[in-house]
C-alpha cells in the first residue's frame, strides 16, 4: 500500500494511503484535512495549498504558469517548496511522500 504522511494546519499528522487516478487534494480531503478546495481543483482559489516535504519536491512535474500564478495571488505564505495539491495526480511514484497543509490565506 502507498502512504501519504500528513500533517494538517494544526500540527495533527496522519497516513493517508494513495488512490490512483485522484489528486493530492482529493485524497487530503478524503483524510478529513483542513483543505477547502473551493474551485474543486481547476487551479484557481489556491486554498489546497501544501508544503512538500524534500526530497519529494523535486520529484514532482514542475509547476505550471496557471499554478504559480494562483500561489502568488494566494496572499499566504508561499515557499520554494509550495504546490497546489489539486495539480499533483497521485501515482506509485510518490509513496511516503511527506507533506503539511498550508495555513489559512
Ligand atoms: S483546489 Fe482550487 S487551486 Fe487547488
Amino acid at each position: 500500500m502507498s502512504k501519504i504522511y500528513a500533517t494538517d494546519r494544526d500540527g495533527t499528522k496522519v497516513e493517508l494511503e494513495g488512490r490512483e487516478n485522484m489528486s493530492l487534494m482529493e485524497i487530503l480531503r478524503l483524510g478529513g484535512l483542513s483543505i477547502e478546495a473551493l474551485c474543486g481543483g481547476s487551479c484557481q482559489c489556491a486554498t489546497c495549498h501544501v508544503f512538500i516535504d524534500e526530497p519529494w519536491i523535486n520529484d514532482l512535474k514542475p509547476q505550471t504558469d496557471f499554478e504559480e500564478a494562483a500561489l502568488e495571488e494566494e496572499g499566504s505564505e508561499v515557499a520554494s517548496n509550495s504546490r497546489l495539491s489539486c495539480q499533483i495526480k497521485w501515482h506509485e511514484g510518490l509513496d511516503g511522500i511527506v507533506l503539511t497543509v498550508a495555513p489559512e490565506a
